[in-house]
C-alpha cells in the first residue's frame, strides 16, 4: 500500500528557493530486499544548490528530490533483509535525494550508524569530512608536523581539514575572507588563520617560519587559488575541489616550469564510484570513530523542517554563516 510523505521537489532548474518546494510524494511499502527509512537529518551543501540550478554534473531526472547525503532511521524492512531492523540508524545512499520525510531504499545500500553519533553530525559525514580525509591522504605524503594550506577554511570541509590535520599531527594555514573568523578558527584548532589579500604569500611564509608547504586545498578558484599556488614549495600539489568564487583558475607557466607544481582535482562522487567497497567501508568506520570521539564535529547554524524549504534554501545560500543549514528534526 502506498502512503504520502512531505518532500522537497524541483520541477525545473533555477534559483533554489524559487524552484524547489515542499510537496507530498508517494512512498511504497518496502520490497523483500528493501527498507523504509524515515529522515532524521540532511544538510544543504553547495553542490545541492548547484544541482537545483542545473550547474552540476549530477542531473537527476525532473521532477527531482535534491539532497546528496543524510541520515535516517529504519521503520520497516522487507522479508529478506537480515542486516537491519526497525530502529536502526543509517546513512542514506550517495545522491539518494535525501530531502524527503521517508523513502524506500535497497537495504544493501544503507550504511548502519553507531547510535551514539548525533543525527545531524552523522548526516554530514559522507561528503565533507570524507573529502577532507581523502585530500589529506591521497595526494602527498605529509610528514609529522608538516603544513597544509587551504582557502574557504570556514567551510564544512575546511573545519574537517583542521580537525583531521590536528588529530594526525599536521599543521594548517587557513585562509578566510572575514576577519571575525580568525579567533574562532584558532579556537577550533587552526595553527594560523590569514585574511585573503595581495600580501598573502609573504604572510603565509611568516606564519610557517618559512617551512615548505607541500599540499594546498582550493575551494575558491580565481585569485585565491593563485595565491595558494604561489605559497607552495617546489613540487607541491594544489588540489582544487570547489569553485565558490566561480572564477576560473589562472595557471602561470612559470609555476609549472620552474616550480614543478602538481595541479590536481578531486571529486568525492567519483571516489565513491571507483573505490573498492572495502576501502569505502574502512573509511566509514574511520569517520564514525572520529565522530564518536569528538575529533570530527561540523558546526550547525540551523535545522529547518522540510515544510520551510524556501527559507532554508535562501539561508543556505547566504555568506557569513556560522555552520550548515540542515533539514530534519533531530540534532
Ligand atoms: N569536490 C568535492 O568532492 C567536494 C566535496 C565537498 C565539498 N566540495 C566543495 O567545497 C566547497 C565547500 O563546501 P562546504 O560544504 O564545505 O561549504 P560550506 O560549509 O557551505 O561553506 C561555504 C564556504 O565558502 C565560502 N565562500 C562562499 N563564497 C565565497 C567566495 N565567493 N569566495 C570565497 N569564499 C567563499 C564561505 O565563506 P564565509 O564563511 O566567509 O561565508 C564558506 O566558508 C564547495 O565549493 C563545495 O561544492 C567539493
Amino acid at each position: 500500500m502506498k502512503s504520502k510523505v512531505m518532500a522537497i521537489v524541483f520541477h525545473a532548474h533555477g534559483v533554489p528557493e524559487e524552484v524547489a518546494h515542499a510537496e507530498e510524494i508517494e512512498v511504497a511499502e518496502p520490497g523483500a530486499d528493501e527498507a523504509l527509512v524515515r529522515l532524521l537529518a540532511a544538510p544543504i551543501n553547495p553542490a545541492d544548490l548547484n544541482v537545483i540550478e542545473g550547474k552540476y554534473p549530477l542531473r537527476p531526472a525532473l521532477p527531482g528530490v535534491p539532497g546528496v547525503e543524510g541520515a535516517g532511521v529504519v521503520e520497516a524492512v522487507g522479508a529478506d533483509v537480515k542486516n537491519l531492523r526497525a530502529g536502526d540508524r543509517v546513512l542514506l545512499p550517495h545522491g539518494y535525494g535525501t530531502w524527503r520525510a521517508a523513502g524506500v531504499v535497497k537495504a544493501e545500500n544503507l550504511v548502519p550508524l553507531p547510535p551514539e553519533i548525533p543525527a545531524a553530525q552523522a548526516a554530514m559525514l559522507r561528503i565533507n569530512p570524507a573529502t577532507a580525509l581523502r585530500m589529506l591522504r591521497d595526494f602527498t605524503e605529509l610528514k609529522p608536523g608538516g603544513w597544509i594550506l587551504q582557502n574557504a577554511a570556514n567551510s564544512a570541509v575546511g573545519h574537517a581539514v583542521i580537525q583531521l590535520a590536528r588529530a594526525s599531527g599536521w599543521r594548517t594555514v587557513n585562509v578566510v575572507r572575514r576577519a571575525e573568523l580568525i579567533d574562532e578558527l584558532k579556537a577550533a584548532g587552526a595553527d594560523a588563520v590569514l585574511l585573503e589579500g595581495d600580501g598573502l604569500p609573504e604572510q603565509i611564509s611568516a606564519a610557517t617560519g618559512g617551512a615548505p608547504i607541500h599540499l594546498a586545498l582550493n575551494a575558491v578558484g580565481g585569485d585565491s587559488a593563485l595565491r595558494l599556488a604561489k605559497a607552495l614549495a617546489p613540487g607541491g600539489t594544489l588540489v582544487t575541489y570547489g569553485a565558490m568564487s566561480r572564477q576560473p583558475l589562472r595557471l602561470p607557466n612559470g609555476l609549472l616550469i620552474f616550480q614543478d607544481l602538481r595541479w590536481r582535482g578531486f571529486w568525492i562522487s567519483q571516489w565513491y564510484r571507483t573505490a573498492p567497497p572495502t576501502a569505502v567501508a574502512a573509511m566509514f568506520a574511520e569517520l564514525f570513530a572520529l565522530a564518536q570521539s569528538g575529533v570530527l564535529h561540523a558546526p550547525v547554524e540551523r535545522i529547518y523542517p522540510l515544510a520551510e524549504a524556501a527559507a532554508a534554501l535562501a539561508h543556505a545560500a547566504q555568506s557569513g554563516r556560522a555552520g550548515k543549514i540542515l533539514f530534519g528534526g533531530e540534532a
